[in-house]
């Protein structure tokens, strides 16, 4: 007995004084090597405590699972006090935040710092765009500031690792997660990650205003089959490597400290314990050495995909494919010691996954201050500040995609009176979006309260809710029930009978476009269509303002409304936003990172899309090419489309060379001219198409954008330049390589309508 204590004692007294250690060194380092203190911490660790670093819990209440079960919070309150949880999720304030780390610290035996994490999508408290609506903007210094700005909020209340960003390309807009990523394209997408990373993380990880990313879902998530969020993916190789992979690749190179696998299978193996995208792709080919942390409870899933005949199975299959942290689902630290015991993991698996997660926690420099990240102070002053509401403010305008203005209805022009009809006018809710972090409900700016603010005293508003978009209670968690009712409309018609000119807010219910909202149809929800073709036949002077976290059917609204304004979920000052629009005070330069389809049968629909064997257009004597019968071809709005209350004309494309050899640049010119009457922002895109390749290459990909200001009347040249780097893919080989041959280039403010000229790629000997 007594040499059992002695010894227990002297284990301890080892324990704090190699924790003295560790702190000590890591405190001196400048550029520090974790690797030998990873190592030492482990060797002290039990394998229960090295499960617990692989474990991560929800506060509360799982925000995106089912509810906890009976006794859970007893179980993770001991787990937490035994050092047996590795990170927390959803633990949101200083106070929170420094309660559940001081309680690990003094009652866990080696008093390894709690990670918490949080889901911040686009603002902590202050709403920035949604992340679609961001990218929009095609201004990565903007989508940059939005991320500091979220990640010095959520930093000041302590929260150490935001699930973000989400760099899932996708082609459906069915799919209701299509709001939080970056939309079609693989090189905006890469660019928008990489911004997004450098804004989150900074250049210091361990800064107190900084917090880890996470690339996610990895990988090809937003393929799910017919947009059914959940859904399996099945996708060849070459589309994995050529348009799902750049953006998670751009956030590695940009340094991500995390990634997160996700809900669906891809090619009959779940995200969660597929070895060739964690082991093969993510931590072999391209070295990543942080962590990657599983979906919510998607560890437990992999039994419900049927890879796993039970919890167990799934954990060793999560575990060896490389998924180092356990979110939510407890099967980590229900199953995994008895797998290591019994040889089916080897422990050697499980202590490199704690060494990835270690690693993260140290260059967070959370063993030098685990409270580093919690300042009351800063919680209070710089949390929804205004200077932050300023930022959110502008990335808001650059956000909005001016899509139709016909005879010029925008800016408006003075009218005495105007009607603002539709549920989203006094709506200070929705503009927040979805996956609103720490958002105060109904706190954004409505577009009444901005056109009050904004418009000339002179002009009267009349207002007519006209109808409801949904019926009863809503919010994330919410199944929501669509309002049929259309009582409002006889007021909606006579304040737009009364009216000079109607302004329109319709869309979407910010919880329709969201995790789990995948939708069939995606015409405006309700009878919100109905309220305006009868606004419209009363008064067809009509200026819709959208709402919508996705793009919508709008094949009416695009033939016969005259003027539409795509504002998606723009965050804390939405309505100040759109009044500046409306008004002329900014002038609108968003353009669309998805394409816009003309009806939900077009869908997938994306401009990067391959030739086939029988292209065609309607001047097609026959029908037997690839096309639909019952509609017009093509998308309502391509990709990278967005109109300027001023006009701009792009002419004399031209190349400095029409040969290059691989290690030579090509110079793409022309001029771009603004043919309007007011200065304004034009996003030129330069667009390459790989005319034969040894797999088959899209008919257009885009390679480079400038946003450029040109005052009214103002030319300028401008240049790209193009090097065989932009022309690699991933080819029949397996290799990421440019080919030689042709290829067209094309110049111009959408991807449809360009300058294009040629040129070859030589063969290098
Ligand atoms: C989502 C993730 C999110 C996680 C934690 C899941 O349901 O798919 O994107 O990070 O919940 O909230």
């Amino acid at each position: 007995m007594k040499t059992g204590s002695n010894t227990m004692r002297s284990l301890q007294f080892l324990i704090l004084f190699l924790c003295f250690v560790i702190n000590a060194c890591a405190q001196k380092l400048v550029s520090p090597n974790y690797e030998s203190k990873i190592d030492a911490l482990i060797g002290l660790m039990t394998l229960e405590e090295k499960i617990g670093q692989l474990t991560q819990i929800s506060n509360h209440f799982d925000l995106t699972g089912p509810p906890p079960q009976e006794g859970d919070d007893k179980k993770r309150y001991e787990l937490l006090s035994k050092g047996l949880i590795g990170s927390m999720l959803n633990v949101t304030s200083v106070e929170d935040t420094r309660r559940a780390q001081e309680m690990v610290l003094e009652k866990s035996r080696l008093g390894i710092p709690l990670l918490f994490g949080m889901d911040v999508i686009h603002g902590y408290r202050t709403m920035f765009p949604i992340p679609l609506g961001e990218a929009a903007s095609w201004d990565l210094e903007a989508v940059e500031l939005s991320s500091r700005i979220a990640a010095r909020e959520a930093s000041a209340s302590g929260i150490h690792w935001t699930f973000a960003p989400v760099v899932d390309i996708t082609r459906d807009a069915r799919w209701g997660r299509i709001m939080e990523g970056a939309g079609e394209d693989p090189y905006l997408g890469s660019l928008v990650a990489a911004a997004r990373v450098r804004g989150f993380q900074g250049d210091h990880l361990d800064s107190s205003y900084t917090i880890a990313a996470c690339a996610k879902h990895f990988a090809a998530y937003g393929f799910a089959e017919s947009g059914r969020d959940y859904n399996i993916v099945d996708m060849s190789e070459n589309t994995l490597y050529n348009v799902v992979l750049p953006p998670f690749k751009a956030c590695l190179d940009a340094g991500v400290a995390t990634f997160m696998s996700g809900y669906h299978e891809l090619n009959g193996i779940p995200a969660t314990a597929d070895p060739l995208l964690l082991r093969d792709i993510l931590k072999g080919e391209w070295g990543f050495e942080g962590f990657v942390v599983s979906d919510y409870n998607s560890v437990r899933e992999v039994a419900s995909h049927g890879l796993a005949s039970n919890r167990q199975e799934a954990t060793q299959r999560a575990i060896l494919a490389g998924s180092d942290m356990d979110m939510g689902s407890l099967c980590y630290s229900t199953y995994l010691g008895e797998l290591v015991e019994s040889g089916r993991v080897p422990e050697s698996v499980a202590d490199e996954a704690v060494r990835r997660v270690l690693r993260v926690k140290f260059q967070l420099g959370l063993f030098e201050d685990p409270f580093r990240y919690c300042s009351p102070e800063r919680e209070r002053t710089e949390v929804y500040s205004e200077k932050n509401r300023a930022a959110s403010l502008d990335i808001a305008r650059k956000s909005i995609v001016l899509l139709k203005n016909e005879g010029g209805l925008l800016p408006l022009k003075q009218p005495r009176r105007i009607a603002v009809i539709g549920p989203l006018v006094k709506d200070k809710d929705v503009p927040l979006g979805s996956w609103r972090a720490r958002a105060i409900d109904n706190s954004a700016v409505s577009l009444w309260e901005g056109l009050q603010k904004t418009l000339h005293k002179d002009t009267e508003l009349l207002y007519a809710e006209g109808c409801r978009i949904t019926a009863g209670k809503r919010s994330f968690r919410d199944k929501l029930t669509i309002s049929y009712d259309t009582s409002g409309f006889a007021a909606a018609r006579e304040a737009a009978r009364d009216a000079d000119l109607v302004i329109m807010a319709i869309g979407e219910d910010c919880f329709q476009s969201a995790e789990a909202r995948s939708r069939t149809d995606i015409g405006l929800p309700g009878v919100q269509q109905q309220l305006l073709e009868t606004v419209y036949a009363v008064n067809p002077n009509v200026v819709v303002v959208l709402m919508n976290g996705r793009p919508l059917d709008l094949s009416w609204m695009a033939e016969n409304v005259p003027a539409i304004v795509e504002t998606w979920f723009l965050g804390s000052e939405s309505g100040n936003a759109i009044a500046d629009v409306l008004s002329g005070k900014y002038n609108p330069s968003g353009k669309l990172p998805a394409s816009f389809p003309r009806s939900v049968g077009q869908l997938p629909i994306y401009y990067n899309h391959k030739s086939t064997g029988r292209p065609g257009n309607e001047n097609h004597n026959h029908i037997f090419w690839s096309h639909y019968i019952d509609e017009k071809q093509g998308p309502l709005w391509p990709f990278g489309y967005g109109l300027s209350y001023t006009t701009f004309e792009y002419t004399g494309l031209e190349l400095n060379k029409t040969v290059i050899s691989s290690d030579e640049q090509l110079e793409v010119k022309a001029t771009l001219e603004n043919t309007g009457k007011m200065g304004g922002h034009e996003i030129a895109q330069l667009y390459i198409c790989d005319l034969a390749g040894s797999i088959t290459r899209p008919v257009k990909e885009l390679k480079g954008f400038r946003k450029i200001w040109l005052e009214a009347g103002e030319q300028r040249e401008i240049t790209f330049i193009l090097t065989a780097e932009d022309l690699k893919f991933y080819n029949a080989a397996g290799k990421w390589e440019a080919e030689p041959g042709e290829f067209k280039v094309f110049v111009g403010g959408n991807s449809r309508e360009n300058l294009e000229a040629v040129f070859e790629l030589k063969e290098t000997r």
